[in-house]
Parts: C-alpha cells; structure tokens; sequence
C-alpha cells in the first residue's frame, strides 16, 4: 500500500521509524523542514513534489491547530478507496470530514514509547473504513505497541487523557521522585538510575502478576515498616488519588475543546 505521512516530528518521526522496518508499504513523507529519513521511505518539502500521485493511506501528523489550513490540499491525493489516519489529539472525524468530504477517516491516539515499540494507541474507525482498512490500521498500530480499539470517538478522547499524555505524567512523576533522591544526598545520575530502574523494575513486575496493584503494595508494606511510612505520607487524605483524577479530568477537558 501506498502511505503518505503529512508532518514528521517527534510523534510521526516515532511512528515512522518503526513502519518503515516493519511493514512493507511504500512510504513517503512530508515535510517542509526535514531531509533525512529511514531507509526506503521518499521525503518530500512541498506538496507540488507530489504531482498527481495519490496514496491509500494518508497520515495526518501535523499539530491539530494547523490540519485545517493543510489538510484541504491533500484531497485530490488520497486514493478513491483510500484512507485517511489522524494522530492529531481532540480533532473530531467531522472536523477532519469538513476538510476533505466523506472518506474512511480514523483517528489513532499513540503516545510516545511507540518509538521504542512499547506505546499504547487508541484506534477508532468511522462508518465508511472497511474491514481491510481497520485491519491494515490496526497492523499499523500493533507494530509501535499495544492497539485500544475504541468504539466510540469519545472513548478515543479519554484514552487520549489517561494513555496518549500519560508519559508526559510518568515522566513528571520520575522527576520529582528523582529531586527527592538528589535532596537525600544522592547524585543526580545515581538518582535516575535508582528512581527509573525501581519504577522499570516495579511496573515490569505488576504487568506479570495477576495480583491488583492494591495487593502488590500491601505485599510490600509491612507494617510499621519503611514502606509504610512512606505511603502513610503519600496516601494522606487521599491527595495523590484526587490529584491525579483532576490530571487525567483535565486532559480529557482538553481533548473535547479540541474537537
Ligand atoms: N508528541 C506526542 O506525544 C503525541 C502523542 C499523541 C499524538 N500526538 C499528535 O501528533 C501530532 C504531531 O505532534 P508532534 O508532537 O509530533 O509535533 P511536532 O514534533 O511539532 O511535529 C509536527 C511536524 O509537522 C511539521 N509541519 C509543520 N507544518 C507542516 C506542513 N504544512 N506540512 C507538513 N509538515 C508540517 C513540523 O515541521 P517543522 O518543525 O518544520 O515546523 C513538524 O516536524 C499532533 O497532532 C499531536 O496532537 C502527539
């Protein structure tokens, strides 16, 4: 199949990198600032570089706030079965649909460990995907991690608060956590690979188990112990829980305004 990528900076540079290994579409991305790209995908700056080609899969992976001043170029650039595919966060199927007409649309939600091959992507396809379409989607998606399929355009959304912004929770969560390591006399280097590798470790850990986490921290905890004084710190009131309901509340809040 035939794949054009619009935009490819961090999110589509890290879907990029691993399509171009792992599946055998024929790639091309682009991009006005880029130049270099995997093996075998065909970079180009401007649309006129194009001519007349037209691709079965259009990926859009420019910043939301610019779809609708770019997108409408592209129309006469998808196959007539072709598909479009959006990562762009909160920007409905009916936006995307005001921009080019009734086409299969989907919107895919992945974050950012696709790059590594260990991101988690909400898929969710509109009435007019076929079967193959979602199919081919879905291989897309599987390739860069775990795929969500979402059946609705809102269960995408509250993906999008909890998975697609989760790292840049996970990554703020190690900071302070490593700030608190350096304050304790340790330094900064020690204190990330102690942090990152409990945390690796941990996480590794609960995805094996069949335990809840409630059962893997109690199995932890003994009582009147260290962990215990911790927790009694960082469970007090039930600040932490509140707090990261409103994080995840919030990018939810988000994600509709976009729409
Ligand atoms: N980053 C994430 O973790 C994440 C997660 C899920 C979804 N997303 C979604 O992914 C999309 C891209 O986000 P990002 O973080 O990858 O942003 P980004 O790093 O800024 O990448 C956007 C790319 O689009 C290029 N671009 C700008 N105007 C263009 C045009 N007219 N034609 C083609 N390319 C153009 C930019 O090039 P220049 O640098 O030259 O301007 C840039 O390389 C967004 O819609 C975002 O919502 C991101």
């Amino acid at each position: 199949m035939s794949l054009l990528m619009i935009g490819c900076g961090k999110m589509g540079g890290s879907l990029l990198t691993r399509w171009a290994t792992s599946t055998d579409h024929k790639i091309t991305i682009i991009n006005p600032s880029l130049i270099k790209a995997p093996k075998g995908v065909t970079v180009t700056q401007t649309i006129e570089e194009l001519y007349d080609q037209r691709f079965d899969i259009i990926v859009i992976a420019i910043k939301p706030q610019l779809i609708e001043t770019v997108l409408p170029a592209y129309r006469n650039h998808l196959a007539e079965s072709g598909c479009i595919i959006s990562i762009a966060a909160g920007y409905s199927v009916s936006s995307i649909e005001k921009l080019i007409g009734e086409q299969a649309v989907m919107r895919v939600m992945p974050n950012l460990p696709a790059q590594i091959g260990r991101g988690v992507s909400a898929l969710y396809a509109n009435s007019r995907c076929s079967p193959s379409q979602l199919e081919t989607a879905a291989a897309l998606t599987d390739a860069v991690g775990y795929t969500h399929l979402a059946t609705s355009e809102d269960e995408l959304d509250r993906v999008t608060a909890v998975a697609g912004s989760g790292p840049g929770y996970a990554f703020e969560i190690a900071r302070c956590w490593i700030e608190s390591a350096i304050k304790l006399g340790f330094s900064p280097q020690t204190a990330k690979d102690l942090v990152l590798n409990t945390l690796g470790g941990s996480i590794e850990l609960a995805m094996s188990s069949d335990q809840s986490m409630e059962a893997l921290r109690d199995s932890v905890t003994s009582k009147n112990g260290t962990t215990a004084a911790g927790l009694a710190t960082l469970m007090q009131d039930s600040k932490l829980e509140t707090l990261i309901e409103s994080t995840v509340l919030a990018a939810y809040e988000r994600a509709l305004a976009l729409r």
